[in-house]
């Protein structure tokens, strides 16, 4: 199998890195492509250093620009390298305009995408990375959904379940690997014994408003304890352009990924309308607060350790300080189990696409028979049924309803009397 891997900003390089790390154990040749849409050294190449990862093969070098100049250009240009070098699987991450990219120009000419972190859903159609994900999602071959909840919201698009695999995020994987050997490295580095928190923020909608942005700082200046804030290019552009002058809070420039989670992992809370900074906090064990009104990660929300807090000046102050301020809700926010895995998601994700791989099936086909028509049927399990296990039955099941709540239609799952099935015949 000669996989591309796809990785052009900052969070693909840092969450595909357990997958190079995992394909590289195997003995699996890649080639390593960028669409350049990071090119700063401190968004894209001190990634590749301090995670050692080959320096790209490719670099297409598409820079900044509108959504469809980005999008188009990228396309173009990977469509003329995926015909060159033909890979068998194009391996993507997330959400962004290089993705898309990817995941159109490969799947209109039969190269079979894998989508890592598939299925996540804000269900805020104004997010960029919205359209991308749905996008992409649906350009895809192989589905890898971080839980059973990223799983389901594929169901309910009319994704057939084998297609999609649940194993968990590769952030999880990324941030205990590089934990370790951040804690080994800089460990001469001298730590604060004061109390603080990590500020980051870089989402078009929270930045690119003049009102939005100086409603989230001016509520953020008031909070007593210092806050650190390693600036994105995009906010420090903006920060300038609206003249938005910051006092208390401390910016810095962005940091590489090891000084990163160390100042993450000693943070008293993290603020942050990043979607990786969000499973971070879960995984270090600090509590943290979404400056945003949705989440595409709705999973650390649920287990208590992440609060949406919104975007209006008020509520933010509210949040941080009822987080603050309740010692009992803090530890409760500190104690949270993370939803997304055990660290071995890289692994699991090469493990998988071999085995497609070597059964013939890494392939964008079309069906050699006449397919007819498909009929779903909601079906109650009853004594025929119980007992049996979904891979078992000879009818297609996409969904498990037990009371009231939807399961993922695992293929070792057994069925259960009092279950409804919705099933493909
Ligand atoms: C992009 C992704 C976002 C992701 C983020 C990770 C899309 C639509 N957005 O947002 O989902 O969370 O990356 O950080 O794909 N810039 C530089 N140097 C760089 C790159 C960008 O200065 O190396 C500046 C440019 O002024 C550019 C702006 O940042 O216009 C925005 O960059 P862009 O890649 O368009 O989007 P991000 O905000 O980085
Ligand atoms: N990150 C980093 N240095 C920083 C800020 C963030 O290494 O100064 C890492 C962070 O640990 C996480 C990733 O960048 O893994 C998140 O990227 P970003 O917030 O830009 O994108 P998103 O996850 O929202 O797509």
């Amino acid at each position: 199998m000669q996989p591309m891997v796809v990785a052009s900003t900052r969070p693909e390089v840092i969450k595909l890195s357990p997958v190079i790390r995992a394909l590289e154990s195997y003995g699996i040749e890649y080639s390593f492509v960028t669409t350049g849409q990071h090119y700063d050294w401190n968004l894209f190449n001190v990634f590749i250093k301090e995670l050692d990862l080959k320096e790209p093969d490719y670099n297409i070098k598409v820079g900044s620009g509108t959504q469809a100049y980005q999008t188009s250009h990228a396309m173009i240009e990977l469509e003329n390298l995926m015909l060159k070098t033909r890979p068998d699987v194009v391996i993507v991450e997330g959400d962004t305009n290089s993705v898309l990219s990817a995941s159109i120009a490969a799947v209109k000419i039969h190269i079979p995408v894998a989508h890592v972190e598939a299925g996540l859903r804000s269900f805020d159609r104004t997010m960029p990375e919205e359209i991308n994900r749905i996008l992409a999602d649906h350009c895809s071959e192989i589905l890898f959904a971080p839980t059973e909840k990223s799983g389901l919201n594929l169901l309910n698009e009319g994704i057939p379940p084998n297609k999609i695999h649940i194993v968990g995020n590769t952030i999880v994987d990324a941030t205990l690997q590089n934990l370790e050997l951040a804690k080994r490295k800089k460990s001469s580095q001298k730590k604060s014994d004061k109390e603080y928190l990590v500020l980051t923020l870089h989402r078009a909608e929270n930045v690119d408003q003049y009102r939005r942005l100086k409603g989230i700082i001016e509520a953020l200046e008031k909070i007593e304890l210092p806050i650190i804030f390693p600036v994105h290019p995009r906010t420090k552009k903006k920060l300038k352009e609206f003249k938005l002058k910051l006092e208390n809070i401390r910016m810095i420039e962005p940091l590489g990924y090891l000084n990163f989670l160390l100042l993450m992992n000693g943070a008293k809370l993290i603020l942050t309308d990043s979607g990786g900074i969000q499973e971070e906090a879960i995984t270090l064990h600090i509590p943290c607060i979404t400056l945003r009104t949705t989440t595409e990660r709705p999973e650390t929300v649920a287990a208590g350790g992440n609060i949406l807090a919104g975007v209006t000046p008020e509520r933010i102050i509210d949040k941080i300080n009822s987080v603050l301020k309740n010692k009992e809700l803090y530890s409760k926010m500190k104690k949270t189990k993370n939803p997304f895995g055990d660290g071995t998601t890289g692994e699991k994700i090469v493990s998988i696409l071999s085995d497609i791989y070597e059964r013939g099936e890494l392939k964008v086909s079309s069906q050699d028979f006449t397919q007819g028509f498909w009929e779903r049927k909601l079906i109650a399990v009853d004594s025929t049924l119980a007992g049996k296990k979904i891979e078992e039955l000879d009818f297609a099941v996409i969904k498990v309803i037990e009371k009231g709540k939807e399961k993922f239609p695992y293929p070792d799952l057994e069925l259960k009397e009092g279950q409804m099935i919705e099933t493909l015949h």
